[in-house]
């Protein structure tokens, strides 16, 4: 008989020496197999006399089970070593910044979008929708807008075809967001309202299809001294000039009254404009306190509840803020245009964070 001892200590060593799963197999087959050195010794006490061979054979076992084990601990951990391995090999790293070139750019009509939201959402307004199209009552008969209103000529309105009586159009508006807001809920109400809005036209500073957004706060006592407060904040916020000139100037819609027109100052050189103090005005924004007759066409009572909207175009202040000339670009998609004016995706506009003055 081999000497035990030596022999567990070389299978042992062969054992924690294998590097791999392969070479364990081979390691197992040498010590445990068929012809194995371990059972090639356990044929071998058949020739022994008996006391020798249960000595023998339980000395034989021992070693068999402490072999046995250490291959199935030193598979277990060569196992762990290759997952382990696998999982460092195919490890998507994160960390990894994005390269610059395959970054998306936030569109200006949405960066826009999202800094009006921040700056009238801080004073307490919530965004509301309606749909794009619209019957002919939200649009102008509830907004105070009569069949035979010359107001409906001046919106170049898109008509779906159907009954001239309850035709479908292409909002010419946001306002009938506010009728929408009214006949569904509860004074007060407090909402913005930025969408896409449909008028027959087309050049460099008008487009089929723009963007609006429109105000609307109703209380108890909400009055003029509030529109204007509002107005005046969100422009020099908007356009983080603090001492920014806004004046209102009387005009007439057909759903407010009083009416008013707002425009904010701004320097003329050479056909450029720069926004801020100067001897000259920009007209932005329509605005008022709400119509009775509109207020009553929802079902809110009149005598009880006031309050002031407004409603402006979204593409003509990113082009005043952005310095963006031509409004027919905004819907291109020229990806030189997009890389130029876009807004990087981690740039969210907040007023803490400064609105990208
Ligand atoms: N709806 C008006 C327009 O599109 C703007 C406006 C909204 C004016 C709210 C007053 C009040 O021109």
């Amino acid at each position: 008989m081999e000497n035990l001892d030596s022999l567990k200590t070389e299978l042992m060593d062969a054992v924690n020496a294998a590097a791999d799963l392969a070479a364990l197999e081979e390691t197992r087959i040498t010590a445990l197999g068929k012809k194995g050195r371990i059972t090639a010794m356990m044929k071998g006490l058949g020739a022994m006399d008996p006391d020798q061979r249960r000595a023998a054979g339980q000395a034989l076992n021992v070693i068999k089970d402490e072999v046995a084990a250490a291959l199935d601990a030193r598979k277990l951990s060569l196992e762990d070593a290759a997952l382990d391995a696998q999982l460092a090999e195919q490890r998507v790293d994160i960390s990894l910044p994005v390269r610059p070139e395959q970054e998306g750019r936030i569109h200006p009509i949405s960066q826009t979008i999202d800094e009006m939201v921040a700056i009238l959402g801080e004073m307490g307004m919530t965004v509301a929708e309606g749909p794009n199209i619209e019957d002919d009552w939200h649009n102008f008969t509830a907004l105070n807008i009569p069949f035979d209103h010359p107001a409906r000529q001046e919106h170049d309105t898109f008509y779906l075809p159907g009954d001239v009586e309850d035709r479908k159009v292409l909002r010419t508006h946001t306002s009938p967001v506010q009728i929408r807001t009214m006949m569904q809920g509860k004074p007060p109400f407090r909402i913005i309202v930025p969408g896409r809005t449909y008028r027959c036209d087309y050049d460099a500073t008008h487009s089929p299809m723009f963007h609006q957004i429109e105000g609307l706060w109703i209380d108890e006592r909400t009055h003029m001294g509030h529109l204007k407060g509002c107005i005046i904040e969100f422009c020099r916020a908007f356009f983080g000039v603090d001492d920014l000139p806004v004046r209102f100037r009387p005009s007439y819609f057909p759903f407010t009254e009083p009416s008013a027109e707002c425009d904010i100052g701004c320097i003329r050189e050479d056909g450029q404009f720069r926004i801020g103090r100067g001897d000259d005005w920009m007209e932005i924004l329509g605005c008022g306190m709400v119509n009775p007759a509109v207020l009553e066409n929802c079902g809110v009572d009149s005598t009880k509840y006031q309050g002031f909207a407004f409603g402006m175009g979204v593409e003509r202040m990113a082009m005043l803020k952005y310095g963006i000339p031509d409004l027919r670009t905004f819907y291109e998609s020229d990806l030189r245009w997009l890389r130029h004016y876009g807004f990087s995706s981690l740039d969210v506009p907040s007023l803490v964070g400064g609105l990208n003055r």
